[in-house]
């Protein structure tokens, strides 16, 4: 496999990536992504040291489980139309989502989507720190944000995600606090797609 192209997030200390895969009209299967992230994991974590021995472990429902070259990393997946994201951590317990940017929904499905997702002063802290986004985009900010959020640290969405309330929204990114544990996000946007990556931080 030739080189994937990494984007370094939260001071170098997580790598991700977006690749495409399939049909833009129709999301990747599910349960594939350790398959393929597998080579370029192997690649990018094992380069200069002991090539050939990453492990990942998937059950549906949970973290994926990695060790690279004996070693225990943080690794997390995301599949949206299209395209599929890998993100990985030596330190840091990583989530990732990535959603598809095509419009979808009239701006009153949005309206009602915001709000099941959200608190109301949250909406607002979301349209106040995106003003240049409009509200598709900022749902799909909030939304990503929260998914990542859930699954770094890895309840994924059994955890409630309108009790993940996001601080300090910015173009960038935000924060948030989960039973005491404290989390940032970073988002990347990319052609026709949005990324977040959260951490907990340390
Ligand atoms: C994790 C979850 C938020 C993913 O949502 P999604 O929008 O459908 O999927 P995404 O493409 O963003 O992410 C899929 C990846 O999340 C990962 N994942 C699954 N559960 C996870 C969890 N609890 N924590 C962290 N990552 C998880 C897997 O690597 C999966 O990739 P794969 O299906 O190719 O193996 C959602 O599936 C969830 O909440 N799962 C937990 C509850 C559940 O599924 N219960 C049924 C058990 S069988």
């Amino acid at each position: 496999m030739s080189s994937i192209p990494w984007t370094a997030l939260f001071g170098d200390r997580v790598r991700v990536a977006v690749q495409r895969d399939g049909d833009p009209s129709e999301r990747p299967g599910r349960g594939r992504s350790a398959d393929f992230w597998h080579a370029a994991l192997e690649e990018a974590v094992l380069s200069s040291s002991k090539p050939g021995s990453l492990e990942i472990t998937t059950v549906p429902g949970h973290a994926p489980i990695a060790i690279a070259g004996g070693v225990p990393i943080s690794v997390s997946f995301s599949v949206t139309a299209g395209h599929r994201a890998c993100a990985w951590s030596r330190r840091l317990a990583v989530g990732v989502d990535l959603e598809a940017v095509t419009p979808q929904f009239e701006n009153d499905e949005v309206d009602r989507m915001l709000q099941t997702a959200s608190a109301d002063e949250e909406v607002e802290r979301i349209r106040r720190g995106l003003p240049a986004v409009n509200k598709h985009g900022q749902l799909i900010h909030l939304w990503t944000a929260k998914e990542a959020v859930l699954k770094s640290l890895g309840t994924g969405l059994a955890h409630e995600p309108r009790l993940v309330a996001l601080r300090d929204i910015s173009p960038s990114g935000c924060w948030t606090e989960v039973g005491g544990i404290a989390i940032d996000v970073q988002w990347l946007t990319g052609d026709g797609w949005i990324l977040a990556a959260a951490v907990r931080r340390e």
